[in-house]
């Protein structure tokens, strides 16, 4: 059964599994796994629209995604990403906001950013949705954090780290996702707060853990990060049963008696054929 957002801020320790999904039988699978939580992330842009990074993505995209990953799973939490510049001001995030929430049916919209990004958070909360913090590494502003690089290795993004974590605990967010940070500041930062932190690239010892759906199952064929573990090689799996599709059509074996459809004779020869 689908959580409330107040049970999710006890799950301290609960190993929750969330996974991304942006499309209808994706979403369906996953629920059908048993996922936590599914999450409709901007890094669709790259994983299934082909952008090379998660800046481009619309509102209109997320939207889209979302309805369809509703679709495919109407009892599972579902958390849609807030696209870049989509949320400069509290005005802009609940507008935006509303249509992931009252449009596409997410639960919560998730965002990315610190203590910069906390008084939208708060009015977000204020505003009646509920919000997941994102901070460590931010794809929509990673060229402002150095590119794709592991955050808080050095005292100042450490401290940043925490700070952001923090701030989103004050603003009243459920939980935070902790992106590509070293294992012990994760931890530092769990023991620190009192929500949720759900890790990528993060180690084991936060809250919970997520990952991008076509990374973990091999679809991806952009860079694979070194946290990831391909629990599968659908890539290959797909390529090599077009591959047959296509040779079986080449050489007459497809489609055969059993794929086609019958038609009574009779009728056949009052139309006119034998
Ligand atoms: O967009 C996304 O998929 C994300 C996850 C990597 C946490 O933000």
């Amino acid at each position: 059964m689908k959580p409330t957002v107040l049970e999710l801020r006890r799950k301290k320790g609960a190993r929750l599994v969330m996974l991304t999904a942006y499309d209808f039988p994706t979403a369906r699978i996953a629920a059908q796994a048993g996922v936590d939580l599914l999450l409709v992330g901007d890094s669709l842009g790259m994983v299934v629209l082909g952008y090379d990074s998660t800046v481009p993505v619309t509102m209109d995209e997320m939207v889209h995604h979302t309805k369809a990953a509703r679709r495919g799973a109407p009892e599972a939490f579902l958390v849609a990403d807030l696209p870049f510049l989509s949320f400069t001001s509290a005005e802009q995030a609940i507008a935006n906001a509303a249509r992931l929430v009252k449009e596409a049916g997410a639960d919560s919209v998730k965002l990315e950013g610190g203590t910069e990004v906390a008084p939208i958070a708060a009015a977000l909360v204020r505003a009646g949705v509920p919000v997941l913090g994102h901070v460590g590494l931010t794809p929509q502003t990673a060229s402002s954090l150095g590119g794709f690089k592991l955050q808080g290795k050095d005292e100042e993004t450490a401290r940043r780290a925490i700070e952001g974590a923090v701030a989103m605990e004050g603003a009243g967010c459920w939980g935070v996702v902790l992106e590509l940070v070293p294992a012990p500041l994760a931890a530092l930062i769990t023991g620190r707060i009192a929500i949720p932190t759900i890790g990528i690239g993060a180690g084991a010892q936060t809250d919970g853990q997520v990952l991008v759906f076509h990374d973990l199952v091999g679809l991806f064929a952009g860079y694979t990060p070194s946290f990831v573990k391909r629990y599968a090689e659908a890539g290959e799996l797909i390529r090599g049963a077009i591959e047959r599709y296509a040779a079986e059509v080449r050489d007459g074996a497809y489609p055969d008696a059993t794929h086609s459809f019958r038609m009574d004779p009779e009728v056949l020869k009052r139309i006119g054929g034998d």
